[in-house]
């Protein structure tokens, strides 16, 4: 159904339209953004958010603004639009590389990008693939897991801490901090969860202050003492900004994978020809992990500041506004992709560079980490677990921007010992699945 569009001339997100952008409720976004993207992307290039900014909904439209000068990153405009001020979670958005611009957002990555090159992360496959078959092993003869909290939270997990030095006892720790802090980078929450998410920012910066202190008292052969001695003696950094670096890196490298990890899985488990296809034949598993990504992104978008107006498509993005590029809307764009809404591993129209991990300058620096832990995650899976399945309900990504959320996402691995104790226990021989 058609929704009622709200104009009003007090409103400066719809007084300057030429056609009246509806604005959208956070309740309509979570309940089905698949389906409100697919009701306005064909009608208006973008939507209006009810807790502020707009959502651009078109692929070229996305794309293009990701490289555009006139849309530059938030910095502190995101926080603020959403009554952050100030505190731990304000210093994220005004140290950190995700929100800055130009030089200083060059040189808050630079000292990263080494590390997270495609060529030296290639090295770290057999290291994710040891760790991805020993969790499998702790597991693989239990009745059900919880895929998410056994298996595809602790590969990236376990992986950034290797990489950045951080100690694995500390795992259950960051991580917990972590989700709690990404869910800034969503809608997802109101002014009453601000005081916990300001907590969750507070602890993880603490930790992270710790550990570098920790390195500068004692250092190591780590990422994080090569990392603060250069940072601190090229006095290129701030010691706020190498903090927020470090947290920024930790977000980023355990909860976007964790929840991508769990729903390529559940998409391959729900499609299970494609998951027969994926076991006979390990050459589909990157084109499955492109296209989980694409059909439930577990980023949903990236955030922009427009400089100036935009013309966009016959309307017009106001100068000053917050802007939310859907990437996950993009990605079900009709223009480009045959059948958006058909999960099909086997499509050949995916851009070349994949959008859900951005565009432009700060195009994600972990896309190589990610897929290695994508590939090699689900790489163990169809090796060792062809019977894997799900046994509760499909998994339901929830979010329309930022960081998605996965709940749990329980399978039983279905081993050949489980099945064998599921016969002894009785089961009918024409059900007996060993022969
Ligand atoms: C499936 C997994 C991942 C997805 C979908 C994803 C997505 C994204 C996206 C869309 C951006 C760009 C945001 C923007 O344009 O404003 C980004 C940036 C970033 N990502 Fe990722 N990411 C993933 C994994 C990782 C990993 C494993 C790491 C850790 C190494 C990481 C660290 C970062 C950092 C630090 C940035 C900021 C880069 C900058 O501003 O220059 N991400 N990511």
């Amino acid at each position: 159904m058609e929704r009622q569009v709200r104009r009003s001339d007090d409103d400066p997100r719809t007084a300057e339209q030429p056609d009246a952008i509806p604005i959208l409720s956070v309740a309509e976004l979570e309940a089905d953004p698949h389906g409100v993207f697919r009701h306005y992307r064909p009608r208006m290039p973008f939507v209006a958010h009810e807790a502020g900014g707009f959502l651009v909904l078109r692929s070229r439209n996305v794309e293009q603004l990701m490289r555009d000068p006139r849309a530059r990153a938030t910095e502190t405009a995101y926080p603020e639009m959403r009554g952050i001020h100030d505190g731990a979670l304000f210093d994220l958005f005004e140290h950190g590389m995700l929100t800055a611009n130009g030089t200083v957002h060059r040189r808050r990555r630079s000292p990263f990008t080494r590390t997270f090159a495609a060529r030296l992360i290639e090295d770290l496959r057999p290291r994710i693939r040891a760790t991805a078959e020993a969790l499998v092993g702790s597991w693989m003869d239990e009745g059900e897991v919880d895929l998410v909290e056994h298996y595809t939270a602790l590969i990236p997990a376990r992986t950034i801490a290797g990489l950045l030095g951080l100690p694995q006892a500390d795992i259950p720790h960051f991580t917990r901090l972590a989700y709690e802090v990404s869910r800034v980078l969503s809608f997802a929450f109101g002014p009453e969860d601000i005081p916990d998410l300001q907590a969750a920012a507070g602890e993880l910066k603490d930790y992270v202050a710790r550990l570098i202190e920790e390195r500068r008292r004692a250092p190591g052969d780590d990422f994080l003492s090569r990392y603060r001695a250069e940072a601190e003696e090229a006095s290129d950094l701030s010691p706020l900004e190498i903090i927020a670096q470090i947290v920024q890196l930790i977000i980023g490298g355990t909860d976007t994978t964790r929840v991508a990890g769990a729903m390529q899985v559940a998409l391959l488990l729900q499609h299970r020809e494609q998951w027969e296809a994926v076991c006979r034949d390990p050459a589909l598993i990157p084109r499955a992990v492109t296209e989980a990504l694409r059909f439930e992104p577990s980023a949903a978008s990236s955030a922009r500041l427009t400089q100036e107006d935009i013309a966009l498509d016959g309307h017009v993005l106001p100068a000053g506004a917050v802007i939310i590029l859907s990437t996950m809307s993009a990605m079900r764009d009709e223009q480009v992709y045959a059948r958006p809404d058909v999960f099909d591993i086997h499509r050949t129209d995916h851009p070349r560079l994949h959008p859900v991990f951005g565009g432009g300058a700060h195009r994600c620096i972990g896309e190589a980490l990610a897929r290695a832990e994508l590939e090699e995650g689900l790489a163990v899976l169809a090796r060792h677990l062809p019977q894997l399945r799900l046994t509760g309900a499909m998994p339901k990504l929830q979010g329309h921007s930022g960081i998605r959320r996965i709940d749990r996402m329980c399978v039983t691995s279905g081993t050949p010992r489980m099945l064998r104790a599921t016969l002894d226990a009785g089961w009918p021989q024409t059900m007996r699945l060993d022969k």
